[in-house]
């Protein structure tokens, strides 16, 4: 059975949606997953070049384009789902042939990935970079979906959202807690300016566009198609009222700041707490909300969920505080991730 996967991303919802597929095929089989990003190589461009001479830090940065953002959400899916996993990104314009090799290099036995029209073979749409992958790849290739095809693409584009937007959370908490965990393993002082950039994220963005959308929509409607999880919602709802362990993290930073080392086990213990309900709080959405309702929601509730969420959906966390967020959260991927490029390519 194979042992390692090759999962290619770039961070569309089609490909978040096979992330979760891989994830789940990889826990069933016990393999681990290594997740590729093909970076696009604007040394080539006029402008590429111009950055380097005069900007070098900004093109390291523009290089790595969106791959930190998508690699890290794609690993807190992993994680969350106990499965091995690993982050690669290379440079290049030509992600096919990026692929092929980056799965011989790293001994991937399989390469997952999604696929979407408009060519075809055997009955299947497949994109042009799936086919290529397909004719050059040295070890099997599993297309996991073809999205065209699907019989609830508002479905699955909300779920893509939510789950998107639950990877990104998973992932800030996971920065937050390596960070305190390097700072008491190389006894330094904890990097409180990036710490509280990662809080800052933490509370804004389930505040202003996470939560609301998840009362006003998904709940909303899941009330009206059934009353079988009532309970449960009326509990998370309250839970995303209640700030008063993220108020309590605030306040043993600041003491933890102000009198040093004797208070760094009251703040390792504020952090665990505050995790550890966040990530209560999503298992529940993800174990039992979502699943409720793709039982319960009807088409027309996708459809008004998948706009709303949607980037030109409801105007109060359309495409304006939607895009701040997914700029401030690549910001903080760049600042919090360890992967360099991949020079190989
Ligand atoms: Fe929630
Ligand atoms: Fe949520």
């Amino acid at each position: 059975m194979y042992k390692k996967l090759l999962v290619p991303t770039d961070g569309s919802q089609l490909s978040n949606q096979t992330i979760g597929s891989a994830i789940a095929f990889a826990r069933e089989i016990g393999a681990a997953i290594t997740f590729f990003y093909a970076a696009p190589d604007i040394l080539a461009t006029g402008d590429g070049a111009g950055l380097r001479s005069i900007a070098p830090t900004l093109l390291s940065e523009t290089i790595a384009g969106d791959a930190h953002p998508v690699l890290l959400k794609a690993e807190a899916a992993a994680r969350a789902a106990g499965v091995p996993h690993a982050s690669l990104f290379k440079v290049s314009d030509r992600p096919h042939e990026a692929i092929v090799q980056a799965a011989e290099e790293q001994g991937c036995d399989l390469i997952f990935m999604a696929s979407r029209g408009p060519k075809s073979i055997g009955g299947l749409l497949l994109g042009s970079e799936t086919l290529k992958v397909l004719m050059h790849a040295k070890v099997p290739v599993l297309v996991s979906s073809v999205m065209r095809n699907s019989l609830t693409p508002d479905m699955n584009k909300a779920l893509a959202i939510i789950q998107d937007e639950h990877r990104s959370l998973a992932a800030v908490l996971h920065a937050m807690r390596h960070l305190r965990d390097r700072a008491i393993e190389q006894s330094a002082p904890l990097d409180f300016q990036v710490f509280e950039q990662l809080l800052y994220y933490i509370r804004e963005f389930p505040q202003k566009l996470h939560h609301p959308k998840e009362n006003a929509y998904l709940f909303t409607l899941l009330r009206k198609r059934t009353h079988a999880i009532d309970d449960t919602l009326a509990a998370l709802e309250a839970e995303h009222a209640d700030e008063s362990l993220l108020d309590q993290l605030f306040a043993a930073l600041r003491k933890y700041q102000a009198e040093g080392s004797t208070q760094e086990g009251a703040f390792a213990a504020a952090l665990d707490r505050f995790i550890g309900a966040q990530w209560q709080h999503m298992s529940l959405e993800e174990q039992v909300v979502l699943p409720a309702a793709q039982v319960h929601l009807l088409a027309q509730d996708w459809q008004e969920i998948a706009h709303a969420f949607g980037k030109n959906g409801d105007p109060r966390f359309g495409a304006e505080p939607d895009a701040e967020f997914r700029k401030l959260f690549a910001k903080l991927a760049r600042m919090t991730s360890q992967l360099k490029p991949d020079a190989s390519a």
